[in-house]
């Protein structure tokens, strides 16, 4: 369990598939996340999701967001881990949006990067997220990510930003 200010992280669960699936079948999450709406029976998803769980990636470690009293209103989590060039890609997603704009994303992206940066030998953590996502880079910037590029791809334009290490260090030098 990793505590932040308002939110804490926890690794996820089977308990977790409802929501998730919930999410991941929303259009309009979907849109904002760039992703394909989901289409499979809950069922199918489920069983995809058991085994995901018991055979986890090693290139990705994914979390649960919930709130400190324990809901659970979205996941993040770090992808991609690239240990020869220490980074790896940083994705997030509040699918309650009764916890949109109050602070709950800021404190679990400044949550998962201390973590990061504090339980790994990563450099550079960087993400994409949508050009028109005005909240999500609001969110960001305010972790202390910075814009260092563009991409379109597959017919969406992204905005690319990243936060080394030594950024961090000189924001918080505890970290
Ligand atoms: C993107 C997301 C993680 C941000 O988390 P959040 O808890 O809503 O964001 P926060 O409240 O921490 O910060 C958002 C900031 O953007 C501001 N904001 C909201 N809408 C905005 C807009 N249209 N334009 C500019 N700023 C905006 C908020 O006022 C807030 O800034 P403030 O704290 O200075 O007032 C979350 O909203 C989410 O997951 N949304 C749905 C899915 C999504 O967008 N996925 C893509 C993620 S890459």
């Amino acid at each position: 369990m990793i505590i932040g200010s308002k939110i804490k992280l926890r690794e996820k669960k089977l308990a977790d598939a409802l929501n998730d699936y919930t999410w991941q079948t929303d259009a309009e999450l979907a849109q904002l996340d760039a992703a394909p709406l989901l289409t499979t029976s809950f069922s199918q998803y489920l069983s995809t999701y058991a085994s995901e769980l018991r055979y986890p990636s090693s290139i990705g470690h994914r979390f649960a967001i919930e709130t400190l009293d324990g809901r659970h209103i979205g996941n993040c989590g770090f992808y991609n881990i690239d240990e020869v060039k220490g980074e790896a890609e940083l994705g997030i997603m509040i699918g309650n949006r009764s916890y949109w704009n109050k602070g709950y994303g800021t404190d679990a992206v400044t949550t998962l990067i201390n973590y990061i940066y504090q339980q790994t030998d990563l450099k550079h953590i960087y993400l994409k997220t949508l050009d028109s996502n005005s909240r999500a880079q609001k969110c960001f910037q305010k972790c202390g990510f910075t814009l260092y590029g563009r991409l379109g791809k597959d017919g969406y334009s992204f905005v690319l930003m990243e936060l080394h290490r030594k950024r961090l260090e000189e924001r918080r030098p505890n970290v």
